[in-house]
């Protein structure tokens, strides 16, 4: 397998300058269709919006339909589409995981309450839909259709595996290939798909999405037992609380001593914040964090090694430097 060195990879300061006039027609698109009648679908939506998030979604979109030769500006709405199902898909999601902190602020199910937070994200996916059908391309709106239908089964599936402390490592990368490296995947095949290139184009940019999503969740999930709550913008400890069996977990629950595991069961069954301390250190003596960090590595070289069909660009440096950024992240 062909190794690219991240020494010829951008930063990500560099990255955001590339894409910055695009990003901005991006946003001008998220909020001219954030417009509503209703009044609180429009404060929520301003709300959501100005808690800003990473915005790393559609900048895949803008970067991948670039890498492959795009030069029309379609890519700025389907890129604007993309981040308005990703933040439906958070709505719904801080609501099934109870969490209370999202961006740096208070998330909207704890200001509004669920029901506002539940029915607000069906408005974001429909009007998505909306702006796709605007789009008039049969292949995008296949794509995101099925993007969302696996975001879902993804968030089912782990809502089963909650409070099961028999989780396989199998299990766990299905729902992650699911609930995230999806939209990723529909990113960038979107922007190869505008580009109008051949089959082999889209087949590697949405490769080259799948394994960058998959390395970023498991990054998150990383970040959900070691970050600094300040500087992530979410609650550390929100997946142990809900009883949720993450990577770190799984491989601790393979390798700790009876009494480690025995710990590790009682709290993914219970869900129990409390003991994150213990947990910690528990995933540090078993080296799950190493081996965490393996997989994520593993994943990032499978992203790199599906550029290689792409021709060489400044955008596809930039595709390589957002892969660095997506493992070695603190937010
Ligand atoms: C959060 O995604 C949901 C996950 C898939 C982990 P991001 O970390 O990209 O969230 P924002 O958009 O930057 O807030
Ligand atoms: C990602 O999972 C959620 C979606 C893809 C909708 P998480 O539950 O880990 O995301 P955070 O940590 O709440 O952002
Ligand atoms: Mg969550
Ligand atoms: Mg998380």
């Amino acid at each position: 397998m062909p190794t690219y060195r991240f020494d010829t990879t951008m930063k990500l300061t560099a990255i955001l300058d590339l894409v910055a006039a695009d990003m901005a027609g991006v946003n001008t698109h998220i909020r001219e269709n954030m417009r509503s009648e209703v009044g609180l679908i429009e404060q929520m939506g301003e709300y959501i919006i100005a808690g800003g998030g990473k915005r790393l979604r559609p900048v895949v979109a803008i970067l991948a339909a670039k890498a492959a030769g795009y030069t029309e500006d379609r890519h700025q709405v389907a890129a604007s589409i993309i981040e308005i199902i990703h933040t439906a898909t958070l709505l719904h999601d801080d609501v099934v995981d109870a969490s209370d902190l999202r961006r740096g602020q208070e998330t909207a199910n704890s200001i509004w309450g669920n029901e506002s937070a539940v029915l607000v994200g069906d408005f974001l996916f429909s009007r998505a839909f909306e702006m796709a059908i605007a789009m008039n391309d049969v292949r995008v709106m296949q794509i995101l259709a099925s993007t969302i239908n696996r975001i879902t089964e993804g968030e089912v599936m782990q809502l089963l595996y909650c409070n099961e402390p028999d989780t396989t490592e199998q299990q766990y990368m299905t729902v992650i290939e699911c609930k995230t490296a999806k939209l990723f995947e529909a990113a960038a095949e979107i922007g190869a798909v505008l580009a109008q290139k051949d089959s082999q184009m889209e087949a590697s940019l949405a490769a080259y999405g799948t394994h960058l999503g998959t390395a970023f969740q498991v990054a998150d999930d990383l970040l959900d037992y070691r970050a600094d709550s300040e500087t992530l913008g979410k609650n550390v400890g929100d997946d142990l609380a809900e009883g949720k069996p993450t990577l770190p977990i799984i491989y601790a629950m393979q390798h700790g001593s009876a009494t480690q595991v025995a710990l590790l069961r009682q709290v993914i069954e219970n869900g129990d914040r409390e003991k994150l301390a213990q947990v910690v250190e528990i995933i540090e003596d078993t080296k799950a964090l190493d081996y965490a960090q393996t997989v994520m590595l593993r994943e990032s070289e499978k992203a790199m090694a599906t550029l290689v069909a792409v021709p060489d660009s400044e955008y596809k440096a930039a595709l390589l430097g957002l892969i660095e950024f997506s493992v070695a992240r603190l937010y």
